[in-house]
């Protein structure tokens, strides 16, 4: 008997789970059908963002997903995305609570995966401030020419060699963002920068913990969420002892960098309240240092290799930018930021690598922070949201031909810039969108037109990579190039 009420309730427990999410899903957008228990987790395998494409073809530019038991919506046209991102930016500006995201990030006391809030929003100022500051303009192009300096008699060793450019890039990012972040500069050869190096890479590969598929049982140990928790420490530790350090030289009149930036505000907050200081604690502070610069690294060393990638293959733009900067810039100084406005075509090289070279082929998760609507549809608050910005900078209803590496594609007939497409957001866009779009573009211009002003890339002979895809290696929501060598000759 007790069997008996025993497997009824089961059923009826059973059945009121089921019709409870039939209603839910029959409200949301469309989507395949999803699994008991696994949802449509393979299509989330490798590099989802291609697979959503096809999806698109068949659900609409707006479909939803399961991903093990939790909802996702994948928004696939500009318009989607303007109309989640931009027009109802509070209610998509959340991020989901992610078990690798904890551990990464300490139970989420950093900016780029905290919730939408006020600890956010005082963090996000306080950011951005600090980057108005410390990378400024002139700042930034000082920086950027030393780092260039030192790089560029790094690679002069290696003239005529076939080489993989990957810790010379690095090298050159970090002796950029590094000065920002922590006032500090690299050799290739120091520890610090060797295990940063090897941390980012790292971090790039790692598959998610169990926790982030099924929450409920995060708990259990497994190998990825203890890998990643070991991955975590050392880098943390850098950045405890970096926050450390300066607290020690701190001297209120010099204030040198984006750490000194926020000690001063974690004083202010203890001293007269100007902040909340709870959301100010030490933790907070090495997460937020943390966020600037895995910010401003991870995602400048991927597009720049993907730019000298992209040059060697097609001689004829990096001739072109040669010839431009060689008339602009000329050989006795390094490319300045007020080139820009008459150096359009590299500007517009930069701009093709960042439609085509897209680091974050799905940005970074968004989260909705309410019960909400998109295109009619209903998205219940908690949905896991990611723009599929990868579909918006290869749609071939937009760009013609999305997958041919064109930088004239950004000037009109008279070789002038035109303005920038919407379809363009390498940086995402509306309330989460990147603090560090000015320094990125900056970074990038300056990094590669000094780099190409002062070598000639080329692919070794017989060596020309067959296939321009994303490393399957890099994890599904990174796209960096497959590992290429080049040859340099120096333009003395
Ligand atoms: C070419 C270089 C860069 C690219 C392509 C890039 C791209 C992105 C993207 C796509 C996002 C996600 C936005 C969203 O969630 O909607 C993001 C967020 C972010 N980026 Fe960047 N970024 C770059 C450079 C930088 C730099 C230089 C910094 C800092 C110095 C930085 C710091 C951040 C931070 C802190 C966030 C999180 C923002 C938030 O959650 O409120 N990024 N970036």
């Amino acid at each position: 008997m007790w069997l008996t009420t025993i497997s009824a309730s089961l059923l009826v427990v059973l059945f009121v789970t089921w019709f409870m999410e039939y209603i839910k899903r029959w409200r949301m957008p469309p989507g395949p059908f999803p699994w008991p228990i696994i949802g449509n987790l393979p299509m989330f395998a490798g590099k989802s963002h291609l697979t959503f494409i096809d999806l698109a073809k068949k659900y609409g530019d707006v479909f939803s997903l399961k991903q093990g038991m939790t909802d996702v919506v994948v928004l696939n046209s500009v318009d989607a995305v303007r109309e989640a991102l931009v027009e109802k930016s509070v209610q998509f500006a959340g991020r989901p609570h992610l078990q690798s995201l904890d551990i990464r990030t300490e139970g989420r006391r950093n900016m780029a995966f905290a919730d939408y809030s006020p600890a956010w929003k005082q963090h996000r100022k306080l950011v951005k401030s600090a980057l108005r500051e410390y990378a400024s303009d002139t700042k930034l192009e000082t920086k950027a020419h030393e780092a260039l300096r030192d790089i560029i008699d790094e690679l002069a060793k290696v003239e005529g060699q076939a080489v993989d450019l990957n810790v010379h890039i690095f090298n050159l990012v970090y002796n950029v963002v590094c000065p920002v972040v922590f006032g500090v500069r690299f050799r290739m050869e120091d520890e610090d920068f060797q295990n940063l190096m090897k941390f980012s890479d790292d971090l790039l590969k790692k598959d998610p913990p169990l926790g982030d598929i099924y929450p409920s049982i995060g708990f259990l140990p497994n190998r990825a969420k203890t890998d990643l928790q070991k991955l975590m420490e050392p880098f943390l530790g850098y950045c405890k002892r970096q926050v450390e350090q300066h607290r020690m030289d701190f001297n209120p009149d010099n204030l040198r960098d984006v750490t000194d930036h926020m000690i001063k505000a974690q004083k202010e907050a203890e001293e007269d309240g100007a902040h909340d200081i709870t959301a100010l604690t030490d933790t907070h502070l090495r997460q937020i240092v943390a966020d600037v610069f895995l910010g401003g690294t991870e995602t400048t060393t991927q597009v720049l290799r993907w730019a000298i990638l992209y040059l060697a293959a097609h001689l004829e733009i990096q001739e072109k930018v040669t010839a431009e900067l060689d008339r602009v810039v000329g050989r006795d100084r390094l490319p300045e930021l007020s080139d820009r406005q008459n150096t359009p075509y590299t500007e517009a090289t930069v701009n093709e690598v960042l439609r085509m070279g897209l680091i974050d082929p799905l940005s970074l998760p968004h989260a909705t922070t309410v019960d909400t609507s998109l295109r009619g549809y209903h998205i219940p608050k908690g949905t896991v949201v990611l723009p599929n910005l990868w579909a918006l900078h290869h749609d071939p209803a937009i760009w013609g031909d999305p997958h041919t590496f064109r930088p004239e594609r950004f000037l009109d007939e008279t070789g002038k810039l035109i303005p920038k497409p919407f379809a363009l957001m390498p940086f995402s866009v509306g309330r989460r969108a990147c603090p560090g779009d000015k320094m990125g573009m900056a970074d990038t211009y300056l990094l590669l037109g000094g780099l190409v002003q002062n070598f000639h890339f080329s692919f070794p002979k017989g060596e020309r990579p067959t296939d321009f895809s994303s490393d399957e290696t890099g994890g599904g929501n990174v796209c960096q190039p497959a590992p290429y060598k080049v040859v340099l000759t120096y333009r003395k």
